[in-house]
């Protein structure tokens, strides 16, 4: 077993472990990550292999101190009007879960950034995660914790059921508060653009800095993939899984073996209600809800926790409600929409 709680040994064994291009499951506040020196080649290669993960895809380099940002990024090839709003940014989200596409120094090598000229740098809000990263190089590469475009882990658990013993060691920081991963937003040039909402909730961007776009989209010119928020299916369920509006979801008959994952505790009484003539006691059917008030960071911090837990239990269809499409709620749609994607990998470059 290679699950460790977090002590001060532990941690030292595990930056160790780094320093010499190993791998180490760590937790953060929004999902467990799998994390290799940011400026070993041979290491960041491994992570690749260990996730099944395409190159094309580039990781995210999680540093534990502001000042570290001139290490790894360049934020003297931005305008003032970029820089100022990075210094906004940094002032007010970090450490937390907001990751920002900036300019890239040489150090970092191009297997991290799959080649482009910027690189993803966040601020962890994990006490333990930002203690790892200080005591072994600085700077710690790492995507989520998870086989590639499957569900996002967040408890140590959920690590080792997915990648068993590719992560030389996982530490164990208990459940992840927020439950969702970083957003990612570009401010390496020109209008800023959220290539994956995530856990800072666009609103709050906005009143920052003012407009940022949601930008998920390929590239129409070079088709080049900036974020998986490209990937048509991602953050699956082994178990099929379909996403629905109140009124839809309502709609649905209770059938044997199926799963209602609800928004909020009123949406499931509505649906029950719906069903009054149908016999539900008899009925093999697991209903869950992801907050009874309908509380947005209460729902995110479930998400993950509760597909998991569905997909141990041999249940044939998920059948899920979206939340409402306001805050954490957009990060939330955005899981239950790609997880519920057929998988079509197909037509994308597998490496570089
Ligand atoms: O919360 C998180 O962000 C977690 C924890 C472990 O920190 N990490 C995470 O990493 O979700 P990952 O690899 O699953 O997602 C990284 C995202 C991808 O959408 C990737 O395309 C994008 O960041 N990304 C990384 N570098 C980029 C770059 N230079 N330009 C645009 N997108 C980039
Ligand atoms: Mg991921």
């Amino acid at each position: 077993m290679h699950i460790l709680e977090i002590t001060d040994d532990t941690l030292k064994q595990a930056a160790q472990l780094i320093r010499r291009g190993g791998l180490v499951a760590f937790p953060a506040e929004t999902v467990c990550g799998l994390g290799a020196d940011a400026f070993n080649p041979v290491a960041l290669a491994r992570i690749f292999e260990a996730k099944s993960r395409p190159r094309f895809d580039p990781l995210i380099v999680h540093i534990a101190a502001p000042e570290m940002l001139e290490k790894v990024a360049d934020p003297g090839l931005l305008d003032s009007a970029e820089r100022k709003k990075l210094d906004e940014l940094t002032a007010r989200f970090w450490p937390g879960p907001l990751t920002l596409i900036l300019p890239k120094r040489k150090a970092v090598p191009d297997l991290a950034t799959s080649g482009l000229p910027t690189v993803a740098v966040r601020l962890p809000a994990h006490d333990a995660a930002r203690r790892l990263i200080a005591l072994s190089t600085g700077a710690i590469a790492a995507p989520s914790a998870n086989p590639f475009g499957r569900l996002s882990p967040t408890r140590a658990e959920h690590v080792l059921a997915g990648l068993g013993d590719k992560a030389d060691i996982i530490l164990d920081g208990g459940p992840s508060q927020v439950g969702l991963e970083s957003t990612v937003l570009d401010i390496s040039h020109g209008q800023p653009r959220i290539l994956r909402p995530g856990g800072t909730p666009r609103e709050a961007i906005e009143a920052l800095i003012g407009p940022a776009a949601f930008d998920t989209a390929a590239d129409p010119g070079t088709g080049i993939i900036t974020s998986p928020g490209m990937l048509k299916s991602h953050y699956a369920p082994r178990t099929p899984l379909a996403a629905h509006d109140l009124q839809t979801i309502c709609g649905i008959p209770g059938d044997d073996g199926i799963a209602l994952l609800f928004f909020d505790g009123p949406s499931r009484n509505a649906w029950i209600s719906a069903r009054n003539a149908e016999g539900l006691h008899e009925k093999e059917i697991v209903i869950a809800v992801l907050s009874e008030t309908g509380d947005l960071l209460k729902a995110a911090a479930k998400l993950f926790e509760t597909l998991h837990e569905l997909d141990r239990r041999g249940i044939k269809q998920i059948h899920a409600q979206l939340a409402p499409e306001t805050g954490l709620g957009i990060a939330i749609n955005d899981r239950l929409q790609r997880g519920s994607r057929e998988k079509k990998f197909s037509g994308l470059p597998s490496r570089l």
